[in-house]
């Protein structure tokens, strides 16, 4: 089988870097054809060098970052620093990026990979709000049909939220873009805080990072290190989630992950549910199944895969 091509679109944040490694690690199973920022857990300014920064750290300075969106479709920005840091990468110390932002708006980017392409080749994958994603298809709706499948990142059902009591971060923060997304009719991938919460950065896997004695080993680590306190404090669990992995490592190993095809509706309207994502996990509408909504994985098999992967770099 050739690599399955994908283009990431992020606003790294330590998960998110975790989540773009593990992609350029995996060669043989995933073609990374470019990187698109977005506005999400810091200002897009800084998600747009943070991905340098990863491409660089992964010895990939090849790789296309476009800057995209600054700013949700139709809201404020909402930020995440008290989770990722005032960098948005806090942890390691890692240089500035020498490598230079692709010339082009993300959006852009976006919509002529997926017409140059054959229809049904490119996947997408979102690790942050959706803004970049839906502003490509409300400007050019013919690339629907095109996308192969939009393997995202956001949303909760049995863990309901948090940023929110009822909202998860990328959902909450453009839920008008989220709903686009969804209501796009093409196949959809979610991770939610349901699986993502279940892949937690233990002490023995921090140090399974650290033991590489790698760069990239010991700056996961380190990243890992500094993101958990914050879950750490809130939900007493045993370290960082990693959520934004469970995107690209579905890719390469869909098989450690199980979940239902279901409704999943995002509330754009709720005074106390903005950003919800609606899921019909029991099957008690007769709403159309519209994504794969993954509700648990093989966490030692993610981590074995992660460490090896991130091994090869
Ligand atoms: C999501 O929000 C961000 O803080 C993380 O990078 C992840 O994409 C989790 O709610
Ligand atoms: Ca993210």
């Amino acid at each position: 089988m050739p690599p399955r091509k994908i283009i990431i679109d992020t606003d790294p944040g330590q998960d998110d870097a975790v989540a773009i490694l593990l992609a350029l690690a995996s060669p043989e199973e995933i073609e990374v054809l470019g990187i698109t920022c977005v506005a999400g857990n810091v200002p897009l300014a800084l998600t747009s060098k943070n991905a340098r920064v990863v491409c660089e750290l992964a010895g990939k300075p090849d790789v296309p970052v476009f800057a995209g969106c600054d700013r949700p479709l139709g809201r404020d920005l909402v930020t995440a620093e008290h989770v990722h840091g005032k960098t948005g990468l806090d942890g390691p110390n890692l240089p500035d990026p020498v490598m230079a932002l692709a010339e082009g708006h993300a959006v852009d980017f976006i919509i002529e990979q997926l017409r140059a392409h054959p229809p049904g080749t490119v996947t997408l994958c979102p690790l942050g709000p959706l803004t970049n994603i839906a502003t490509a298809l409300q400007k050019a709706p013919d690339i629907a049909d095109r996308i192969e499948e939009i393997v995202l990142m956001g949303g909760a059902y049995f863990e309901v939220g948090n940023v929110t009591p009822t909202a998860e971060f990328n959902i909450y923060v453009d839920p008008e873009a989220a709903d686009i997304v969804f209501k796009s009719g093409t196949p959809i991938v979610v991770m939610p805080l349901d699986v993502t919460h279940k892949a937690l950065v233990t002490r023995p896997r921090n140090d399974a990072f650290r033991a590489l004695a790698t760069p990239v080993g010991r700056a996961v680590a380190q990243m890992t290190d500094f993101f958990e306190r914050f879950d750490k404090e809130k939900y007493g669990s045993d370290g960082a989630p990693l959520h934004d992995p469970c995107v690209t490592a579905y890719l390469i190993r869909p098989d450690l992950f199980t979940g239902r095809h279901v409704n999943v509706g995002i509330e754009t309207q709720g005074a106390l549910t903005l950003g919800m994502t609606v899921a019909d996990w029991w099957g008690v509408t007769d709403r159309t199944p519209n994504a794969l909504f993954v509700g648990d994985l093989d966490a030692d098999g993610f981590f074995d895969l992660l460490t090896e992967r991130l091994g090869r770099l």
